[in-house]
This record gives C-alpha cells, structure tokens and sequence, in this order.
C-alpha cells in the first residue's frame, strides 16, 4: 500500500475567507501529512476561501438550504457529496451553520471544528469581544469533535493566547487566527493518524 493510500480523506466546510481552510490544504500538501483534503463544502456561494480550493484543484460544492429545502434534506445532500468524495473526516473551519442531529449522529466522531476560544468558554459568536468585556487573562482557541450541541463535544487541543493591555476586539483576533493556523493541522494530524480518537475520549470521561 502507498503511503497516500493510507491517507485519510478529508472534507473541509466553509462559509467565507477560508484562512484555516488554506493552512489545512497547505499542510496536507506535505508527504507526511496523514490527510489528504479531496472536498471542500461551503454553504455560501460568495465564500472566498472557494477561490484558493480551485487553484489547489481540489473539487467544490456549494450545498446550502436555499436549494433544497429545508435543514434535513440540506444535510442529506451534504452526506451524498462526502459519500461520492469517500470522505473519511470532515473539517469545520468557520462554516456559520449548524447542522442537523441527524447529520451529528451520522458523522459522529469524524466532524471536528476549530472554535475562536477557549471552550466551554464564549461558544457562539462574537468572542474576542465578550472575552475582552469579561477581562479574562487567558483567551485562546479550541479544535474539538462536533456532537448536536452547538460548540460543544470533546475537546482535541486548544492554545491559550494571553490578553495584553489595550487589545481591541482586532488585534485579539489576529493573535487567535494565528493560533488556530497552527492548532488546526496539528489537531487534524492527530485525528487523521489515529492518536486522538472521540471513542477513547469519551470513553476516558466516563
Ligand atoms: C475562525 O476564527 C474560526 O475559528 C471561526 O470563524 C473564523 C473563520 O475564519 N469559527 C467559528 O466562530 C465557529 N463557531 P476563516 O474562514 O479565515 O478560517
């Protein structure tokens, strides 16, 4: 067996810049990385990161529920494009939809998503800003596997980034997206070879 055939197959979703996208892409360019990305899914037909894909070659699909109805049906034909994809993990990497418990259950143990904090802390949106309003010392961000809650699950690694005097809701962002380029190929690299798995997580927890 080739190295590349032990590879495992992964999906990236999206909804906009695709910056994580990028680093996984450029990571699993890498002989050794234990990935290969064969798709990437975006829910918006405008999202930039779809631009840099393409010029990988790597195939796209935009799959959103203005074309097929309603949350089920969406994600039913999300599973029948990772399905002829022969995907084996998917990537969340800032796709701003919650998918369905049925897709969750699905997929479970396969879906992980990178989180602008540090989980359980300020799930959902606007991060940087309530961390900075709760004047916490620590911030940071969080690659954990995906269950039906919304940012929830296991967590596979986080990277704190300290506050520093005078951070704007900008400059805390840009320290934590530096954080996440790094933490995501790692975090997938561990998924991808087996070292961490949702099984032994959770199966640890109990
Ligand atoms: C990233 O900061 C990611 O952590 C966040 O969206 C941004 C996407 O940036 N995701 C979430 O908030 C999900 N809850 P990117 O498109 O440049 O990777």
């Amino acid at each position: 067996m080739s190295k590349k055939a032990g590879k495992k197959r992964v999906a990236i979703f999206i909804s906009g810049r695709g910056s994580n996208m990028e680093k996984l892409i450029r990571s699993a360019n890498e002989p050794e990385y234990p990935a290969i990305i064969v798709g990437v899914i975006s829910n918006k037909t405008d999202a930039k990161g779809l631009e840099f894909a393409k010029k990988q070659g790597i195939a796209t699909a935009i799959i959103s529920s203005k074309k097929h109805g309603g949350k089920v049906a969406t994600d039913e034909a999300i599973s029948k494009q990772l399905e002829s994809w022969n995907a084996d993990i998917i990537c969340l990497a800032g796709y701003m939809r919650l998918l369905s418990k049925e897709f969750c259950q699905k997929w479970q143990g396969k879906i992980i998503n990178i989180h602008p904090s540090l989980l359980p802390q300020f799930k959902g949106l606007n991060t940087h800003s309530r961390a900075i309003e709760a004047q916490v010392t620590n911030h940071g961000c969080t690659v954990h596997f995906v269950t039906a809650q919304m940012d929830d699950g296991p967590n596979i690694g986080q990277i704190i980034v300290p506050l520093q005097n005078g951070d704007t809701k900008e400059s805390l962002e840009k320290r934590v997206l530096i954080a996440e380029h790094n933490l995501y190929p790692w975090a997938l690299a561990q998924v991808a070879s087996g070292e961490i798995s949702f099984a032994e997580i959770t199966q640890a927890s109990k």
